[in-house]
């Protein structure tokens, strides 16, 4: 997918894609499918959020969920980040519980993060969880897409998202989040038709869910399995692998991209290429260099370190540049190797877009 092809068509169309200006949408899109850019796009994952003073003003007035629901606050906190910094993709602004609660599984979010009142652990549990429809039950969330769509035209890439089954099920099993993730794993050996069952009924919700946002006009889905890099390797493949790549293979149909993050993916790297997901979102623990010589196929997107942005704009910069050098810009989206903390001082998202950019 990342092409070494020097042929004469390849370097025509490489020149006549610089000639005229490249939409960020159009390079979003490009460096994706592994395709030439003038310059690699970057986005932040959690770029709306509480590090933003305009985010915080909206919450005071709307509970979290409340904010997820209403169409017209939610579309204003998306394009925050876009405002300030012109982010090259803009994410739709919801959480991976939504659908879940969707499901019928109850979901509180506070101070300490998620909170499932009714923790999903046996074959009755799984069997509770109802399948829904995402134009009706979540329909907010294809409207948020459909208006933000609209309002951005080419100059930003429009991405939806979804949590991946194993990830949506640490939280539904454990009833939140979670250190050791004892209580899922105690399936794994104790339970795991119902296991099975769970992710079974998650991957079948997760095609459904992001079908329907690629309908709305995301130009391009992230799946987040954020927690599929506590497991081992022969569990990932037993348990999260084959979920996410029934996903993937169910989502082809749209000729869009998919990009799958991992935090912690170095130990699984070559299986979840696997997935058959495009761009492959790596953490900051491993260097992109490394990665591109073991899965030199796919795009990748990464890896700052989201606590190094608590540094000096100057080492931002720095940084930033030197993980643009290992990919070479190719076949690469810059972003953080997880979500951008809450603390996060904004000259240093600044300084990020600026290196970007190549401003001094
Ligand atoms: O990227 C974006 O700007 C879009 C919005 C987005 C949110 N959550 C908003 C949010 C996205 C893409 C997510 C994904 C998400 N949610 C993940 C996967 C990514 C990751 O960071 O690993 C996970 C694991 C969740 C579950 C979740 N939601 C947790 C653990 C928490 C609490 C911890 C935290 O970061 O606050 C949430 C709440 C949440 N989701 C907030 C935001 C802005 C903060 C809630 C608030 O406003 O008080």
């Amino acid at each position: 997918m990342v092409q070494t092809d020097h042929s004469g068509s390849d370097r025509k169309h490489r020149i006549d894609a610089m000639a005229e200006i490249v939409t960020p949408r159009q390079r979003f899109l490009d460096a994706a499918r592994g395709r030439p850019v003038d310059r690699p796009p970057a986005w932040m994952m959690r770029q709306a959020g509480r590090y933003l003073p305009e985010y915080r003003k909206v919450r005071e007035r709307l509970s979290f969920f409340a904010l997820c629901e209403n169409v017209e606050a939610a579309v204003e906190v998306s394009l925050q980040p876009f405002e300030r910094f012109r982010p090259d993709a803009v994410i739709l602004f919801s959480d991976i519980l939504v659908p879940v609660r969707a499901m019928g599984a109850p979901v509180e979010i506070d101070d300490g993060g998620p909170k499932l009142g009714r923790p999903v652990r046996t074959g009755a549990d799984v069997a509770a969880l109802h399948g829904f429809d995402p134009e009706g039950e979540t329909r907010f969330v294809m409207d948020i897409l459909r208006t933000l769509r609209k309002s951005i035209g080419d100059s930003a890439a429009l991405l939806g998202f979804s949590g991946a089954p194993w990830t949506l099920a640490s939280y539904l099993v454990e009833g939140g989040g979670s250190k050791n993730f004892t209580t899922i794993k105690r399936m794994i050996t104790r339970e795991p038709h119902a296991l099975r069952a769970l992710l079974t009924k998650l991957s079948g919700m997760v095609a459904a869910y992001l079908s329907a946002q690629f309908e709305a006009g995301a130009d391009a889905v992230q799946l987040f399995d954020t927690w599929a890099g506590e497991l081992s390797p022969a569990e990932y493949r037993e348990f999260a692998l084959p979920y996410v790549r029934d996903a993937v293979g169910k989502l082809e149909r749209f000729g869009k991209p998919v990009v799958y993050f991992v935090n912690g993916i170095a130990g699984i790297l070559e299986a979840a290429a696997e997935t058959g997901a495009h761009v492959l979102s790596i953490d900051w623990r491993c260097s992109l260099a490394d990665v591109r010589r073991r899965v030199p196929d796919r795009a990748l997107q990464g890896n700052l370190d989201p606590a190094l942005l608590f540094g000096t704009p100057e080492s931002v910069a720095s940084r930033v540049t030197r993980i643009m050098a290992e990919t070479g810009g190719l076949g690469h989206i810059v972003n953080l190797g997880h979500g951008i903390l809450p603390e996060t001082p904004i000259e240093s998202v600044a300084a990020y877009y600026d290196a970007v950019r190549g401003k001094p």
